[in-house]
């Protein structure tokens, strides 16, 4: 979704804008465009479609700027068009911003602004930014150097949504101004030069240096130094974060797409996340949790919140915590669980899971929680993302930038971390016998070698998708928590290869879907709970009995005329199979999706991360 790119030093801006654009693809956009100010005037160049395409414009070479805005659109209001592609100016082309968010209120500022005259020439509701802040700037009598910064604020209280602003203006052109609500922004410290962007990939290769503005912060850039204030506009001091992640961990490193190259970054990428979390002797460690046992001892109930696929790895700890902790364990999805009014209070623990922590409805179900008095706790990929600046413990997957929109390594090292975090709580608790928590100790430390052996099953997998990709529907069933890695199976297929796809619990089959099954349909089953197989293989011998082909990923020993197909993967587990289960799965909605000649790492309508409802 949206993406943002500033720049302001000594180089010409618009190669290191057009660069940053190119890092923020992955989000999904539909036009990008960029602001330039050369001897006070500010140029803008604009393009439907692709970045590179801003390369095919005339005059783009000429731009010698050395400071610039950009942004990569993603449309909400308006279509997608040159004209509604960002920067913004206003009617005078004083000002020039890039937005990402979405102003709720924009049609009553637009009334407003129309009846002072201002003509507005897109559909968008970007286009009210530039001219507020102009109508503001004509008001102010006092000239200082704080005339422009007060006139974005007042702007900034009439806007009703979320935002991050990046401004440029003839009026100030040594200077940037940027202010965030309730949208991700970060800002890049260099020498002698400084960077912005809504997402630390895309200026990575510049600096490892950043700093992280807070919702209703604003920040004034020069070439030299970064100023910050709050919303009255008082001075503030930020200190410098360092990223760890290297800038070419956000580069394709030798793969086709960044997906397959996510896929086998998995056993490292839990090796990250298991870190120092599991000492040889002694408890599970977290850095920054301190809970107690008589604090776990009072909680009642936990709450999982997540999208999508963070949702999914949600699903999997219902079943480690509850197995676990023996805590009773929701898992909902944020954009339901934060308007229905759910019941929690001071005796509850809320985890909400999000691997880019920027995602809207995550964060708004969060802030709602801690209204009610709840606990919260965040799970993310990245460090000083908005929800942890929301919740009252963040712990981190630590599983590097993850590019590609469909979720892979995100996924699984949730998966992880959340086990370990229920084995830190049950251990705490001592709810559960120590020899079941050792065991599972061990088979954590294990799973990066077994995802190493799984994902050899690369070529029967291709093999496989070369039969079904032409499907128009696929089935994926399984029980327990086989049936949380069918969803996660179903939706990357949706998702990747834009083949209609169900999962379901395999015992709900004659409810009603199995009307759905007739000859030649193609149904997976995943079967790695050793109490469930019977159970599972007679669901399978039903949608066989009706002509289904079938492919089966199991790590039980299965009769092999039974099936069409078998992938057979390392034992675990079952509680953890699903790190190692959903390998064969990623994997086959990747090569289908080669197969179809798509974009794997960009499919249509979908953005890496949700900042908006
Ligand atoms: C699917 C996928 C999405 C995300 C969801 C939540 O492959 O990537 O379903 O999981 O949008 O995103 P985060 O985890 O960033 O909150």
């Amino acid at each position: 979704m949206c993406g943002i790119v500033g720049y302001i030093g000594k180089q010409k801006a618009s190669p290191i804008l057009i660069n940053g654009l190119l890092r923020l693809e992955y989000r999904g956009y539909d036009s990008a465009g960029i602001a330039t100010i050369e001897e006070n005037k500010i140029n803008i160049m604009k393009v439907k479609g692709r970045v590179k395409n801003l390369y095919n414009l005339d005059g783009i070479d000429n731009l010698k700027g050395t400071i610039g805005i950009a942004h990569t659109r993603w449309a909400t209001h308006g279509i997608p068009s040159t004209q509604n592609a960002h920067p913004h100016s206003d009617n005078s082309k004083e000002f020039a911003v890039v937005h990402n968010g979405i102003i709720e209120n924009y049609n009553d500022l637009k009334t407003f602004l129309t009846e002072k005259g201002y003509k507005f020439y897109s559909q968008t509701d970007t286009e009210i930014i530039p001219n507020l802040v102009h109508y503001y700037y004509q008001k102010e009598d006092k000239d200082d150097d704080l005339k422009v910064l007060r006139a974005v604020k007042n702007a900034c209280a009439d806007l009703k949504g979320s935002y991050a602003i990046e401004l440029v203006t003839s009026h100030a052109p040594n200077k940037m101004i940027v202010v965030r609500k309730d949208s991700p922004l970060v800002i890049g410290k260099g020498d002698g030069e400084n960077y912005i962007s809504s997402d630390i990939p895309a200026i990575l290769s510049f600096t490892k240096d950043f700093y992280l503005i807070d919702d209703n912060e604003f920040a004034v850039l020069t070439r030299d130094a970064v100023e910050f204030y709050n919303n009255k506009l008082e001075k503030i001091n930020k200190k410098v974060e360092s990223i760890q992640w290297s800038a070419t961990s956000a580069e394709k490193d030798g793969y086709d797409d960044y997906m397959l190259k996510e896929i086998h970054e998995q056993p490292n990428a839990i090796r990250e996340t298991i870190g120092s979390r599991l000492p040889e002797d002694g408890p599970c460690y977290f850095e920054d949790l301190n809970f107690t046992k008589e604090y776990l001892d009072s909680i009642n109930k936990i709450y999982i919140v997540a999208c999508g696929t963070a949702m999914h790895a949600g699903l999997v700890g219902k079943n480690i915590l509850e197995k676990l902790c023996k805590i009773q364990t929701e898992v909902d999805i944020a954009s339901e669980f934060r308007y229905r009014d759910p019941l929690i209070n001071t005796q509850t623990l809320c985890i909400f899971i999000s691997q880019s922590g920027e995602t809207a409805d995550t964060i708004a179900a969060l802030k709602l929680a801690k209204q009610k008095g709840a606990t919260t706790l965040a799970i993310t990929n990245v460090i000083g993302s908005s929800i942890t600046r929301e919740a009252d413990y963040s712990i981190y997957t630590h599983a590097g930038p993850e590019i590609a929109v469909a979720s892979t390594k995100a996924y699984t090292s949730q998966v992880v971390l959340i086990s370990i975090l229920a084995i830190y709580f049950a251990e705490l608790l001592e709810s559960v016998d120590t020899k079941i928590i050792k065991n599972l100790k061990t088979e954590i430390l294990k799973l990066p070698a077994k995802i190493e052996e799984t994902i050899k099953v690369d070529k029967q997998i291709q093999e496989f998708s070369r039969k079904v990709f032409q499907e128009k529907d696929i089935f994926f069933l399984g029980r327990g928590i086989d049936c949380t890695v069918a969803q996660e199976g179903s939706l990357k297929l949706k998702e990747i290869s834009y083949i209609h796809s169900e999962a379901y619990a395999a015992g709900e089959l004659k409810h009603g879907p199995i009307a759905l099954i007739e000859k030649g349909i193609t149904v997976i089953g995943i079967i790695t709970d050793p109490q469930l197989v019977e159970k599972s293989v007679s669901n399978i011998q039903e949608v066989i009995t009706r002509g289904a082909k079938t492919l089966i990923i199991t790590n039980q020993d299965l009769p092999q005329n039974h099936f069409d197909t078998i992938i057979k993967i390392p034992e675990v587990n079952y509680l953890l199979s699903p790190v190692i289960s959903v390998v064969p799965l990623q994997l086959l909605s990747y090569y289908i999706s080669k197969e179809k000649g798509l974009d794997v790492d960009k499919p249509r309508n979908l953005a890496k991360s949700v900042t908006v409802e």
